[in-house]
């Protein structure tokens, strides 16, 4: 990896994709000017414009594309330039149709879209190669690059591919995992089902079989397929390394995107982008979002960049409503405010045609007078007036165990006691933190310094490796405060449940061993009594589960069918404290008792009244900076002892000094960003800040 010191982009990034080889020449100038005019400094291009780079094998064109970075540069806006090789152009397909992927029911898919290639595909990874090679040498050294915007949203339409190409590369890679075609049968207990290969050209993708599929060979797959798409991608950064050392290399990710391991991808590149779509429609949106943005800033533990984010409506839901006025400001700063150095938009320039003509744009059909333009305008203001901001890091004091494994083997078809989402469990623990008021970063098992948080929860982790155990109980006996979540610790690394079943190596952490999976059907009256006298209704999970001496119950069953068993357990070990909770609990049960645990571990958390206002810190150390950003279409107040300057208004009254402190009034969608002087170096410090 190479070592960028400091944020190597304009601070704050402001800009987006723009497209300008779908556009007539005369356009050009025009769009500049523009962008001058509302403050971008950064944009993304040419990302899908293969064809009009190399129109014939091994013929480049790129005058029209040093034309356009020239005005650029000299227009003094970067450009986060792109390989071009998000999408292989017709006249390579046609004569390559083999390079086309392979659906796991065996139906080759055809051209007219976009990511039409097998990851694998030998010509494919060559014509990428060169093409990279090209764009390197020909434009590496202009004034206008700032970052290299490698291909776009790997796996986006295809991450994995069941061609023969890939099944060969997938025995290479089985063979390089399990050392033999023993170790791949051993690995996947193949003696169950009559699964035996007795010659490794036996094994096979995991295509559309009569019954359940081999879970560890699904699992399997997933790594691969997520191995090989990295390949691809590594395959564009050791050559940019080698032809620009110093320009940083970055691909925009899809938040906690299921397909690819993130935490591999972004230990080899240089810069975090992350493209987030939050629904305008939902209004819970905002929460969900802030898992994937604490996902990002976790990844290399520094800011990210929300590279690609919507003006208005995006183009792909059923129904796409667009952004209420001031929702894009309040979407890019909310961003801003969870640790990106800047918002980026798709796209500039509204295309008239193909299937993205009803996308919003900063440029609406209107033009310059599209309501977008006037909004993103107004944001480049903030955004450069938050330009202090950019280096800052975001105070968090509670991270959530995010790890591929699990999220990959938690599959509809993975034959479970019942479907069971890693997902849906981590949104649900995100979320009741979240309402606390706590923004949470991500860590991954081994490999984060959990240390530093004095909570950590792992929502589901049904993978658990020995390793990751041990990484646990020393977190714990160091002092932590861990929670873990229903099914977890229930397979090794090769889906084999652990012997002597779950929790496996936690048990002995825990202190707790499950004798059942116990899931619930919607007729079952199932109650979690907690000892402080509240109760709860596990939505679909419970478990039979039996404790040690030395655990204590904090909450048992009530009611059919697990009357009396113990449900919450907690039990000290060392410095620190282990939970299990072995329900699946709502939102509703799950804030109130994570308060508890928080309060326990001594993070200074409330209950927000009004759960549609965020509050997020960022720290340089000297200087906090407190966004507090309202995401409903109703005004709101928050108000706290604070004496703060004012780095950005609300557009709305400007904040009211009391003697007791600060008022602010946000307006619908309304933002402020308070500065201060930083109360503490840990990073643990929330400010009371009251919504
Ligand atoms: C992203 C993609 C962009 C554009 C955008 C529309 O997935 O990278 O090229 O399609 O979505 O929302
Ligand atoms: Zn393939």
């Amino acid at each position: 990896m190479t070592d960028i010191p400091r944020w190597p982009l304009p601070a704050m990034a402001f800009g987006g994709d723009w497209n300008p080889d779908q556009w007539p020449r005369e356009t050009w100038r025009h769009d500049i000017a523009l962008m001058q005019r509302a403050g971008v400094n950064l944009l993304s291009l040419p990302v899908f414009a293969w064809p009009q780079l190399e129109p014939d094998d091994g013929e480049y064109r790129t005058d029209w594309l040093a034309e356009i970075l020239d005005a650029l540069a000299e227009a003094g806006i970067g450009v986060a330039l792109a390989t071009g090789t998000a999408t292989p152009p017709a006249w390579l397909v046609r004569a390559h149709p083999e390079m086309l992927p392979v659906r796991a029911d065996g139906v080759r898919l055809g051209f007219g879209s976009r990511q039409s290639y097998c990851p694998s595909s030998p010509v494919f990874r060559a014509k990428v190669a060169a093409l990279t090679t090209m764009m390197a040498t020909r434009f590496g050294d202009h004034p206008a690059l700032r970052l290299w915007h490698v291909s776009n949203e790997y796996g986006d339409h295809i991450s994995r591919c069941w061609c023969e190409v890939c099944a060969a590369s997938f025995r290479r890679w089985l063979l390089r995992r399990h050392g033999s075609l023993a170790g791949v049968n051993d690995a996947w207990g193949t003696k169950v089902w009559g699964q035996v290969y007795t010659d490794v050209a036996q094994i096979d993708v995991p295509r559309v079989t009569p019954g359940p599929d081999n879970p560890a060979r699904l699992l399997d797959f997933e790594r691969f397929s997520s191995d090989n798409v990295l390949e691809l991608f590594t395959l564009e950064l050791d050559i940019l390394a080698e032809l620009t050392p110093g320009v940083p290399r970055t691909t925009n990710f899809m938040g906690i995107f299921r397909d690819l391991d993130y935490w591999r991808f972004a230990a080899v590149e240089d810069v975090v982008s992350d493209d987030a779509y939050p629904d305008p429609g939902d209004d819970a949106s905002h929460t969900g979002i802030a898992l994937s943005y604490g996902l990002m800033r976790s990844l290399k533990d520094r800011p990210w960049l929300l590279i690609e984010s919507a003006p208005s409506a995006v183009s792909w839901r059923p129904v796409n409503v667009p952004k209420a006025p001031g929702q894009l400001r309040a979407h890019a700063l909310q961003a801003v405010a969870h640790g990106s150095d800047g918002a980026m938009f798709f796209q500039w320039r509204a295309a008239r045609t193909g299937p993205e003509r009803f996308h919003s744009a900063l440029l609406g059909h209107r033009g310059e007078a599209s309501r977008s333009f006037a909004e993103a305008s107004a944001l480049g203001g903030d955004l450069a007036a938050l330009a202090p901001v950019a280096g800052s890091r975001v105070r968090s004091s509670v991270a959530i165990v995010v790890d591929w494994d699990t999220i990959w083997a938690l599959r509809p078809d993975a034959s479970l006691p019942a479907e069971r989402s890693w997902h849906e469990e981590a949104r649900r623990y995100h979320a009741a933190l979240h309402a606390l008021g706590l923004a949470v970063d991500s860590v991954a098992v081994p490999g984060s310094d959990l240390a530093r948080y004095p909570v950590i929860v792992a929502p589901t982790l049904y993978v658990t490796t020995d390793e990751q155990a041990e990484a646990l109980a020393g977190y714990v006996r160091g002092g932590g405060t861990l929670v873990v979540g229903p099914f977890s610790g229930v397979v090794d690394e090769r889906e084999r449940v652990h012997a002597g079943g779950p929790p496996g190596p936690l048990r002995d952490l825990l202190g707790v061993e499950v004798d059942e999976q116990w899931p619930l059907l919607d007729t079952e009256t199932q109650v979690v009594q907690f000892e402080s006298g509240a109760r709860a209704t596990p939505h679909d999970w419970a478990e039979w589960i039996e404790v040690a001496d030395d655990v204590e119950v904090l909450a048992h069953y009530d009611g059919r069918p697990l009357h009396d068993r113990p449900a919450i357990t907690r039990r000290r070990v060392g410095d620190g404290v282990a939970y299990y909770v072995s329900a699946g609990l709502s939102l509703d049960a799950l804030t109130p008792w994570l308060h508890q645990v928080c309060a326990e571990a001594e993070i200074d958390v409330r209950m927000s009244a009004n759960p549609s206002v965020e509050v997020v810190t960022r720290t340089d150390g000297v200087v906090d900076y407190v966004f507090v950003v309202n995401h409903a279409p109703i005004p709101a107040e928050a108000r706290g002892p604070v004496d703060a300057d004012v780095l950005l208004a609300p557009d709305g009254d400007p904040p009211v000094r009391r003697p007791s402190g600060l008022t602010i009034t946000l307006p619908p969608f309304g933002v402020a960003v308070l500065r201060m002087p930083s109360p503490s170096e840990s990073l643990h410090h929330v400010h009371s800040i009251e919504v």
